[in-house]
């Protein structure tokens, strides 16, 4: 019974994991990172690919960026995982 039960929340936390696994456009969209920012064009917030080539080479910007949309510091805060806050900013960076 232990044994099951086990099974299944490991199964349960597999399957959880596979939903949050979005790509980063889907987080761009389901996060409203779009009501302030364009692909190309500025709007409350920079051109995503502004952004890009704003941080092209620097290899530590994926993580920072994310860490300031997570820490809402001189950014709206963002409510989301570290995983789709790293996948959105990733989208972000391959704009360029
Ligand atoms: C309420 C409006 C708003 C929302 C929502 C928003 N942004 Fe922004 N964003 C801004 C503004 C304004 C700036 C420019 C000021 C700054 O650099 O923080 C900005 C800047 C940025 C930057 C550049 C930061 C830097 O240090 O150069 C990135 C990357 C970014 N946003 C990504 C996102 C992502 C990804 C989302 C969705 C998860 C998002 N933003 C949602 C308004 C917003």
């Amino acid at each position: 019974m232990k044994t099951t039960l086990l099974a299944l929340a490991v199964a349960g936390s597999f399957a959880a994991g596979l939903v949050h696994a979005q790509s980063g456009a889907d987080v761009v969209k389901a996060k409203g990172c779009l009501n302030c920012h364009e692909l190309d064009k500025k709007k409350v917030g920079p051109a995503f690919k502004d952004v890009a080539a704003k941080y092209k080479g620097d290899k530590d910007a994926q993580g920072k960026l994310a860490e300031k949309l997570k820490e809402g510091k001189g950014h709206a805060k963002i409510t989301a995982s570290d995983a789709e806050l790293k996948a959105a900013v990733g989208y972000v960076m391959s704009t360029k």
